[in-house]
């Protein structure tokens, strides 16, 4: 079978043939339709869990993915052969990843059904981004009319993150430049500030002289984040995605918060994909690029939404 592979850490990824799959006891093999793509797939080929986790090569990588059962380990009982499903597929050892024509899960791992009307590549988009949103806006407890900033609205994350704020009744304000700015209003933005003008901070704060209550950051390093805390009301919240965040120093100021580490779970994963279903929340995907030209948008930058891999 095709998929997208690293020979060793820091190797280019490249499309190869590979062994299909057996599911073991317990496990299902899916043949996969679509597969997102995430910076963090960029992060494991350079070897993020190296140390963390045993790594087969070469390892397959990509961790979001959707499709249909095609066959069943001995004891599976959650599953049956054609059931469309989508998951997250990242167990030890890594390395047998979404980005191929089919994987092997566990029926007890992250692994949910896709309900009718959501077509398999939108399903595909949301394990990792769109269930990081929702365990964010899950430990903070928007009240409505609180004044929320996500710094990093336009990519993966914040799509969701934007939509999923204002549904618990914020006043968002996305980071965006340019025209994607428009793209965050349909979302549910109810402001926009481009960083590319001037500081964030200075731009808020000339908005919003009292503060604001809540920070989510996806993309600022440490200094930066600091600096954009000063804008956050003593009593309120900080979220970093990316390890910024100094939870002494939140702490010091009576912030709740720190940083965020996605569980990644089926539950939240089988709440979000109904809410997509009802037709509470889109998902904005902003490319869908064959499998075999996966390698050249694997940890590229400047995402709008998100990216799926055909398969
Ligand atoms: N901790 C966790 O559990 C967890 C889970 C998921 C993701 N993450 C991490 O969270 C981060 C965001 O993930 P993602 O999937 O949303 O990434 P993404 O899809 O690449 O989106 C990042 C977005 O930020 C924008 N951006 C870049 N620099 C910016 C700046 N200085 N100010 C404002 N916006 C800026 C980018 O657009 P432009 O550059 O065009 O402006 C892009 O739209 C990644 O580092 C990811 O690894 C962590």
């Amino acid at each position: 079978m095709r998929a997208i592979v690293v020979r060793k850490f820091g190797a280019t990824p490249e499309v190869a043939d590979m062994p299909m799959p057996e599911p073991g006891p317990g496990s299902v093999r899916v043949q996969l339709e679509a597969a997102g793509v995430n910076p963090f797939d960029q992060r494991m080929a350079t070897g993020y869990l190296d140390g963390k986790l045993p790594h087969d090569f070469p390892m397959i990588l990509g961790v979001d993915g959707a499709g249909t059962i095609a066959s069943l380990g001995r004891g599976v009982s959650r599953f049956t052969v054609g059931d469309r499903v989508v998951g997250k597929f990242l167990t030890p050892p890594a390395g047998h990843g979404s980005f191929a024509e089919y994987a092997v899960l566990p029926e007890g791992a992250t692994l949910v059904s896709i309900p009718n009307g959501v077509p398999t590549v939108t399903a595909a988009a949301l394990p990792t981004a769109g269930v990081t949103a929702q365990d964010l806006v899950d430990a903070t407890r928007i009240e409505p009319g609180q004044t929320v900033l996500i710094v990093g609205a336009t990519g993966g994350v914040g799509s969701f993150l934007v939509q999923l704020a204002n549904i618990a009744g914020a006043h968002v304000i996305a980071t965006a430049r340019g025209p994607a700015a428009d793209q965050m209003t349909r979302l549910g933005a109810a402001e926009t500030v481009d960083y590319t003008v001037g500081p964030v901070r200075d731009q808020v704060a000339a908005t919003h002289p009292g503060g604001i209550d809540i920070l989510f950051d996806l993309v600022s390093p440490p200094e930066a984040l600091t600096e954009l805390t000063t804008l956050v009301r003593d009593g309120g919240t900080v979220y970093s995605t990316i390890g910024s965040a100094s939870e002494h120093a939140l702490r010091a100021r009576d912030i709740t918060g720190g940083n965020m580490e996605s569980k990644g779970r089926a539950l939240e994963l089988s709440r979000l994909i109904q809410r997509v279903a009802d037709g509470d929340v889109v998902v904005p995907i902003d490319a869908t690029v064959p499998l075999a030209d996966g390698p050249a948008v694997i940890g590229a930058h400047g995402a709008r939404g998100k990216t799926v891999l055909a398969i």
